[in-house]
């Protein structure tokens, strides 16, 4: 399918192959992306998205080809060429293309490519019967608080869920999950809703921060630790968030039945409650 597409300050369409045999990108996942959504053609929590990604550039010494206007404009531009009503822009910068070496080469001008993909959002029934999750070794390197290209490990799990029957594999190292393979995790039990602490293990979700603001606000209590593996089977209840499934319930994991198998009372409220601030972005 062809869709509207940014490279190097040009634009073109996705037909047109444009990454060099020797980019870095490819050779050595040497880069970082950004996945944000679009609904009704807005483009929602440009400006979170927009920090993570410089954050993550700059702790790889890559240079940003953007500052927060020109990457919300180049949003609308390629939300604009298109004809697509939701989806989502995907971002990428990686150090550049030049003569393979381990080492960063000398003068390294960043290729930095952005388009946007038709996706469908889980819509109310998705929603409200939530996925199965596995568990699953975490496989990926330590830096998993940088969004970079570097994804292998994710991969491998995320078909490991697929071959299970599953949609999403839960990571865990030390005894301690991490987060989803391509999510934030987080649990209920005894009226407290647990999620893993910012650390270098995890990726700073951007859904994970708006659930953990709306929950405080609303008078949850909230406690940032580690969920133990061996603590799976008592969980109250258990959901994934990012970007592209904003708050899905865990139904099931590992073919052990979370909540009985339903959608938990304190997800359906973040559920809620998640979908009126996405609203809001649109007034
Ligand atoms: N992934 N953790 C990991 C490892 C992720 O890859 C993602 C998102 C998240 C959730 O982040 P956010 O709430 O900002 O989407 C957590 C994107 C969507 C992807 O790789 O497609």
């Amino acid at each position: 399918m062809s869709d509207p597409l940014y490279i190097n300050g040009r634009f073109t369409t996705t037909d047109e192959r444009i990454i060099g045999a020797e980019d870095r990108g490819l050779q050595f996942g040497d880069g970082v992306y950004e996945v944000l959504k679009f609904k009704s053609r807005t483009p929602l929590f440009a400006n979170t998205h927009f920090v993570r990604f410089e954050r993550g550039l700059t702790a790889l010494g890559i240079e940003i080809p953007w500052n927060l206007t020109t990457f919300t404009s180049l949003c609308s531009e390629l939300i604009s060429r298109g004809s697509i009503e939701e989806g989502i822009v995907y971002f990428q910068v990686t150090r550049g293309e030049g003569e393979r070496t381990h080492l960063f080469p000398e003068g390294m001008k960043p290729t930095a490519i952005a388009y946007t993909r038709r996706m469908p959002f889980p819509d109310a029934e998705k929603k409200a019967s939530g996925i199965r999750a596995i568990s699953f070794d975490d496989l990926r390197w330590r830096l998993c608080h940088i969004k970079s290209t570097n994804l292998l490990g994710s991969v491998l799990a995320k078909q490991k869920a697929r071959e299970s029957g599953a949609v999403e594999a839960l990571l865990h190292d030390g005894g301690e999950i991490r987060e989803g393979a391509n999510s934030s995790f987080f649990a209920v039990r005894e009226d407290t809703l647990l999620t893993h602490p910012l650390t270098e293990r995890i990726l700073p979700g951007t859904v994970r921060e708006k659930v953990l603001m709306l929950a405080r606000d609303a008078g949850i209590w909230v406690e940032e630790r580690p969920i133990r593996l061996d603590e799976l089977r008592e969980l109250d209840e258990a959901f994934m968030t990012s970007t592209t499934q904003a708050v899905m319930p865990i139904i099931d994991i590992d073919g052990h039945a979370v909540s009985n198998g339903k959608r938990g009372i304190l997800t359906e409220r973040l559920q809620r409650l998640f979908d009126d601030l996405e609203l809001k972005e649109f007034v």
